[in-house]
C-alpha cells in the first residue's frame, strides 16, 4: 500500500495505523521476531515513523535516533499489546559491514516473537536480514518539504 502524508502527526497516526491495525493481519512469520526495514534517505521520516510505532505502543519518554548508538530497546506494557513486548530500534546507517549486527546480539533478537524490530538502513546489512522482512519505503514529494511518499510493502503473509 503506498500512502502519501502532508506533516509529521499525519506520519505518526499512520505509523499508528501500522502497528495496531495492520501488523496484527499480516507479516507474521512463525518463531520469529516481526522486523520491518525502514528505506528512505536522510531526514526521510524514518526515525519520525519509529516514534509514532512507539507512542501506539504506549512507550513513554523521547524515541531519538540511535544512529551513535546503533540499538535502543523499549518495553512494552501488556496493557497496550500482547503481540510484542519489545520494540527494537536499529539504527544501521554506521555500520561498515553487515556481520557487524551480529554484535548487537541479533541472532538472538530475532529469533523471539515477542520483538517488534525496526531498523533503519536496512540495506547495509541486507545479507543478513531475513527474506520476509516488511518493508516501508519513504520518499520526499516535490517542493513541499512536509509531504512524504510512504510505502508499506510485505512479501509474504504468513499467520503467526
Ligand atoms: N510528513 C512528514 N513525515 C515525517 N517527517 C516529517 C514530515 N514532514 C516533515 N518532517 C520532518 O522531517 C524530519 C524527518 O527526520 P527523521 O529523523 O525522521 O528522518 P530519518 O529518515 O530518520 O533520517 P536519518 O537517515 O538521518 O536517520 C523531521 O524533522 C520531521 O519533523
Ligand atoms: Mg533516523
Amino acid at each position: 500500500m503506498v500512502y502519501e502524508t502532508n506533516s509529521l502527526k499525519e506520519t505518526y497516526e499512520l505509523a499508528r495505523m501500522f502497528v495496531l491495525e495492520e501488523l496484527p493481519r499480516l507479516c507474521h512469520i512463525k518463531n520469529q521476531a516481526t522486523v520491518v526495514g525502514l528505506f528512505g534517505e536522510l531526514g526521510a521520516g524514518k526515525t519520525s515513523f519509529t516514534q509514532g510505532v512507539a507512542k501506539a505502543l504506549g512507550v513513554e519518554g523521547d524515541i531519538t535516533s540511535p544512529t551513535f548508538v546503533l540499538e535502543k530497546i523499549y518495553k512494552i506494557s501488556k496493557k497496550y499489546n500482547r503481540d510484542f513486548e519489545r520494540l527494537v530500534h536499529i539504527d544501521a546507517y554506521r555500520l561498515d559491514e553487515p556481520k557487524e549486527i551480529l554484535k548487537l546480539g541479533w541472532e538472538e533478537l530475532i529469533s523471539d516473537p515477542k520483538n517488534l524490530i525496526l531498523i533503519e538502513w536496512p540495506e547495509r546489512v541486507s545479507s543478513e536480514l531475513q527474506k520476509n522482512l516488511i518493508k516501508i519505503k519513504f520518499e520526499s514529494m516535490g517542493t513541499d518539504e512536509d509531504k512524504r511518499k510512504i510505502a508499506i510493502e510485505c512479501s509474504k503473509k504468513q499467520k503467526k
